[in-house]
């Protein structure tokens, strides 16, 4: 353990009694279904929420996953329901506080759920080593909010591979910087707790994937950061934004040419549609011609029983922007900017 990390761990640690900071729920991006289970949540483990936008995946019934950087709990006692009672989610994070109030409030949720055994686990862990945890043992890994807060990212993302199973999701919400953190404040803790110094530039997101074996990611969501006065003195022109990234590992020999797809319209609460990434929702019934790398996820990950795939050589739906400041700055120039998750330097 860094420096770093024992900052973090005592700045989180003290959340579960100061609660001063306040990040709001990206709900413009939830389903009904979603919020209503959000709503049902805890609301101590609700009110230590620190996330950049829940993220959940479709699908999920039955699954195994982890939650890395959990905090609280929120997004652990969201998916539990979500992957039902044959399912599980693990939560690791660095603070033993946070750890403690996740383990206080299991039996409360798996009550709320309806179940007769609880489907979650908590474990103090750092994202950089998480050894107790088996390799290839998960199906879905997500995180919310805590990349950003990684000194050694690319041993994080090579832990994430590690545990999981081909054809499984990582789906991260995170912090990104246009632009990278100015030099002179690298050394300084409290920007680190900020994620001034540790976040990604969406490039470096990219490259990071690409580094330990994921597929290129899918930009799912943005939701804008402000920054405080105070800090934008110290931050000039500097911009930040919270962004969500769906990528996949497959395994050897998924790679396929581009094909024409129909949504089956089978997952359960996305029954009329299924929305891939900002730039794609797939209608069901709907054919649409994909590139081969997306064909090739459709083909090989849990989504596979939820679509036909046919082979074809017409021109296919590729990726499209990728860039979020650039998709943010398009939905602003349409008006729909959405609002912001927290600010930067401000406590409340
Ligand atoms: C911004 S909070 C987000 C918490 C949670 N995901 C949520 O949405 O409420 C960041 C969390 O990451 C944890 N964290 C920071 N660095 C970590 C690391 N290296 N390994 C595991 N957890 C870490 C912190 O303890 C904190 O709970």
């Amino acid at each position: 353990m860094s420096e770093i990390h024992d900052f973090l761990r005592d700045c989180y640690d003290s959340t579960s009694v100061k609660c001063d900071f306040i990040c709001a729920v990206n709900d413009w991006n939830l389903t009904p279904n979603i919020k209503n289970i959000v709503s049902q949540i805890h609301p101590e483990t609700m009110k230590r929420y620190y996330g950049c936008g829940l993220n959940t995946p479709e699908g999920i019934e039955g699954k195994r996953v982890l939650d890395i950087g959990c905090g609280s709990g929120s997004l652990v006692f969201l998916l539990s329901k979500l992957v039902g009672p044959t399912g599980s989610v693990v939560g690791v994070d660095l603070s033993p506080n946070l750890i403690a109030e996740c383990v206080n409030r299991e039996d409360y949720h798996r009550s709320r759920w309806g179940y007769d055994k609880k489907n979650t686990e908590f474990f103090v862990g750092n994202a950089e080593n998480m050894s107790q945890l088996k390799d290839q043992s998960f199906d879905v890994i997500v995180s919310n909010g805590v990349f950003c807060l990684i000194p050694d990212k690319s041993k994080s993302f090579a832990e994430a591979y590690r545990l999981m199973k081909d054809g499984g999701e990582l789906y991260l919400n995170d912090i990104y910087a246009e632009t990278p953190a100015p030099a002179e404040l690298r050394d300084d803790l409290k920007f680190w707790d900020w994620a001034v110094t540790g976040s990604q530039l969406p490039d470096e997101l990219l490259s990071s994937a690409k580094d330990v074996g994921f597929s290129p990611p899918y930009l799912t969501s943005v939701g804008p950061i402000d920054v405080s006065d105070s800090f934008k003195t110290l931050l000039p022109g500097r911009r930040y934004l919270c962004a969500g990234n769906r990528m996949f590992r497959l395994g050897s020999g998924s790679d396929r040419g581009p094909a024409s797809v129909t949504y089956k319209g089978n997952i359960k609460n996305h029954e009329s549609e299924f929305k891939w990434d900002v730039n794609l929702t797939f209608k069901t019934g709907e054919a649409v011609t994909v590139d081969g790398a997306l064909a090739a996820i459709l083909a090989n990950t849990r989504y596979r029983d939820s679509f036909d795939l046919q082979d074809t050589s017409g021109p296919a739906e590729t990726r499209r922007c990728q860039n979020p400041f650039a998709y943010l700055d398009q939905l602003s120039s349409q008006g729909k900017r959405p609002r912001c998750i927290f600010t930067v330097g401000v406590y409340l």
